[in-house]
């Protein structure tokens, strides 16, 4: 089994999204493992997204993801989990999500795209040590 890193975001949230968004992953045969409804410290999004740093859109990232109560949650499945997660997801931008995502059929902006989801195993690792030191 394998693990991945998933977060509603706080517009999912906002939305009223959490059920369908957790429902697809369920429906599609995984399994959440651990999950907690917080908010993101925003020093924890600044080391989460540490890849982005660079980029224009950190601040406001960072802002977005810590504003209000998130839904961060492991999800576990079989071999590549994450890129079952990515594929679920959709592309980052909900203009290029294909219908029949997640963000292809519940989201219209880049930043506020719902949910989150590991690029890699070793994102995954990374991802799920940070917000569930504890977990086993
Ligand atoms: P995520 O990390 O949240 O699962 O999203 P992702 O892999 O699909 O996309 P990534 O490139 O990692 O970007 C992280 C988040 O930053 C916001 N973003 N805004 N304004 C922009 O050009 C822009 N590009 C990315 C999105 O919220 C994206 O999910
Ligand atoms: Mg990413």
């Amino acid at each position: 089994m394998n693990r991945t890193l998933v977060i509603c975001k706080p517009d999912a949230v906002e939305r009223g999204l959490v059920g369908a968004i957790v429902g697809r992953l369920e429906r599609k045969g995984l399994r959440v493992v651990a999950a907690e409804l917080r908010v993101i410290d925003p020093d924890v999004a600044e080391h989460h997204y540490a890849e982005h740093r660079e980029r224009p859109f950190f601040d406001s990232l960072v802002k977005f993801i810590s504003r209000s109560p998130a839904l961060v949650m492991v999800v576990e499945g079989p071999d590549d989990t994450w890129r079952i997660v990515r594929n679920l997801m959709g592309a980052t931008s909900p203009a290029d999500a294909a219908p029949g995502t997640i963000r292809g059929d519940l989201a219209t902006e880049t930043t506020e795209n719902l949910v989150h989801g590991s690029d890699g195993p070793e994102s995954a690792t990374r991802e799920i040590a940070l917000f569930f030191p504890g977990l086993r």
